[in-house]
């Protein structure tokens, strides 16, 4: 399963590469509102530091100035992975796009029809928002399950994406079902390190080396 990190914090991306961990990073509008910065001045930062695909999102919802939007984006560097929410329009876009060799995430995606729809439309990503259907109370596990049922009956090529992650049980839930992907925001990578048991055997190998008197190195 790739790891792509749900982050616009540049300071948060450096931290987490260093892990070795993450292969993409998605954004979307509000978290480059909550990153207080240019669009074009983030999406291009991030591309410089991570090599992956990096998601960067249209704003406009009528076809020809999504498609503009787009070209745009796509422009700023060449890992960026254009992203468009899943209507009409966006699949329209979606389509001319993955034509012509750029590679698109359709977002906001909540049914498994629409992301039939969606790789019919050449996306190279579709993002689930599991978190959101669970807090409407629905499971969005379930989703994941029909995408990769779905998906594993044809030769689409698009990678399913999963999004709204809310902590380790998600991904852990998601890797089970064959996702290909799961977008996470840095503390749910950060808690996936964690588990006190980890922690107390270290301490006590750690206690009971230091009565050896011994070093390695
Ligand atoms: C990722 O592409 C999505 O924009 C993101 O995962 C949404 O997560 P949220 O439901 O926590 O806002």
């Amino acid at each position: 399963m790739k790891f792509f990190i749900d982050t616009a914090d540049v300071a948060e991306i450096k931290k987490l590469v260093p892990t070795g961990l993450i292969d993409g990073v998605t954004t979307n509008p509000s978290l480059i509102a909550q990153s207080g910065r240019k669009i074009a001045d983030v999406i291009k930062e991030i591309c410089d530091i991570v090599e992956g695909p990096v998601s960067a999102e249209v704003v406009s919802t009528d076809f020809e100035t999504m498609l503009k939007e787009g070209k745009y984006l796509a422009g700023l560097a060449e890992n960026v992975t254009v992203k468009v929410p899943l209507t009409v329009d966006g699949l329209k876009v979606c389509k001319i796009l993955s034509d012509e060799g750029t590679m698109v995430n359709v977002t906001l995606c909540f049914s498994a029809a629409q992301a039939l729809l969606a790789a019919k439309a050449g996306a190279a990503f579709i993002s689930p928002f599991v978190g959101r259907l669970d807090d409407i109370g629905q499971d969005g596990m379930e989703l994941i399950a029909d995408m990769v049922e779905l998906y594993s009956n044809y030769t689409y090529g698009t990678e399913i994406l999963v999004a709204s992650v809310r902590g380790p049980n998600h991904v852990v839930a998601a890797a089970k079902l064959g996702a290909d992907v799961a977008t996470l925001p840095p503390k749910v990578l950060w808690q996936m390190y964690q588990h006190p048991l980890t922690d107390k055997g270290l301490d006590a190998f750690l206690k009971d080396w230091a009565k050896t008197g011994q070093s390695i190195l």
